[in-house]
């Protein structure tokens, strides 16, 4: 694993979120491992990293254990997932894309199963109806005791019934209309950001117009959220050039580490005040996002980075905006709320621009590749497969 930079003169809050991820990993595995127990490694790691580690994993002796939403590297690291699910756990002896098949095909055949019982316990009660009623109308014992024998029947099947499985809720989200912004969207014309020791972006131009779906790829530390803070004029490293935001422009902004401007405030308070919604609102939209009852009342310093996403999705959906800036959001999100985020998105059509290490993602949404190197910006059309075969 290749640092490229001397960190240790800089502060861990100032690193980049793959720095802090680097250096996370770097711990792990300088000790030499018999067992590897990972969670979500790849998080905030640039591709050249992910490659790597999943290289180092292949070649690792030992078992690993890994949690992760990362699709691709699911599907190569695994051999074996064991899937929970409504708190209860399940073994398959495969990879993720096996694992989603087989699981399908036993919902499927869970289903059929439960069904078909369903229909025979209907049946067996119009029976044992019928001859109850039978028996007592005509005063027949042996009637009556067929009634009794299939009430048997009918409670011994239901003592170990097949359980209806469950069907996991989807959650509808779609971004409220808006009014499309103006034909240029964000220009930046020589634009220069330095830090302390290094200069991160070096005298950079670029051109966003209304409708582009924009990939930003890079390596950790190669200023893409450098850029994304200086057009939202966040960070505060000092910067020479120009940055123009075109004037119906509305920005949604999901920042790559989430945080609340007060800990300590709760869930249901914080999302009425952001989302400009009335108690019965705000609980309505925050329970399709699976914060039911008590949830709301958790403190928002408390919640886990996919939660923190969740929150911050919700409000972006109540705000009329044309413009989306994600910065790297599919990290800590499991692949259900990604499947929610990828259907928003899917269903929106003003100006995406966003961060990703997620190679699943980038394929599904990149219409446009900014390559950050060396300080420098390169631009590839097309998506994360056009971009590998044309940066060969
Ligand atoms: N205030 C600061 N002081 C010193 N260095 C900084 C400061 N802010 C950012 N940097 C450095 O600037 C570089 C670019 O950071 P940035 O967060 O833009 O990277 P990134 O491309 O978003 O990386 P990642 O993929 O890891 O998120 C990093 O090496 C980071 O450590
Ligand atoms: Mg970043």
């Amino acid at each position: 694993m290749n640092i490229d930079r001397n960190l240790l003169n800089i502060s861990y809050n100032d690193l980049s979120g793959g720095e802090k991820t680097l250096i996370q990993l770097a711990k792990a595995l300088l000790i030499k491992p018999d067992l590897l127990l990972l969670d979500e490694p790849t998080n905030h790691l640039d591709i050249a990293r992910i490659e790597w580690l999943e290289d180092y994993i292949k070649s690792f002796k030992g078992a690993s254990v890994i949690v992760s939403h990362d699709r691709y590297f699911l599907d190569k690291m695994s051999n074996k997932i064991l899937d929970i699910d409504n708190g209860e756990a399940k073994v398959y002896e495969t990879n993720y894309s096996g694992f989603l098949k087989e699981k399908q095909a036993n919902f499927e055949k869970q289903m059929a199963n439960y069904k078909s019982q369903q229909d025979l316990i209907k049946k067996l009660e119009a029976e044992k109806k019928y001859f109850a009623e039978r028996g007592m109308a005509t005063n027949s014992s042996t009637l009556t005791a067929r009634a009794h024998v299939l009430q048997n029947r009918i409670d011994r099947i239901k003592e170990n019934a097949i359980k209806r499985p469950k069907v996991r809720k989807q959650i509808n989200a779609e971004f409220e209309e808006q009014r499309k912004s103006s034909k240029r969207v964000i220009t930046v014309e020589n634009l220069t950001v330095t830090a302390p020791d290094k200069v991160i972006l070096n005298n950079i131009n670029m051109d966003i117009v209304s409708g582009e779906r924009v990939a930003f790829l890079g390596k950790n530390g190669s200023g893409k959220t450098t850029l994304i803070k200086a057009i939202l004029q966040e960070r505060q490293l000092p910067l020479q050039g120009k940055i123009e935001i075109g004037p119906s422009v509305k920005i949604g902004y999901l920042p790559q580490i989430i945080s609340f401007p007060n800990d300590n405030q709760e869930l249901l308070e914080y999302f009425e005040g952001e989302a400009g919604l009335n108690e019965l609102d705000a609980r309505r939209v925050l329970a399709k996002f699976e914060f039911y009852q008590l949830d709301v009342m958790k403190r928002v310093g408390k919640l886990s980075g996919g939660e923190r996403m969740k929150v911050k999705l919700a409000i972006l959906l109540q705000q009329k905006i044309n413009t989306l800036i994600f910065d790297e959001p599919t990290n800590h999100i499991d692949i259900p709320t990604k499947e929610v985020l990828e259907n928003a998105i899917e269903d929106f059509d003003g100006t995406l621009i966003f961060v990703s290490h997620d190679r699943y993602f980038i394929n599904q949404f990149a219409e446009k590749i900014i390559e950050f190197k060396d300080g420098k910006l390169k631009t590839y059309l097309g998506n994360y497969d056009d971009y590998k075969e044309k940066s060969k």
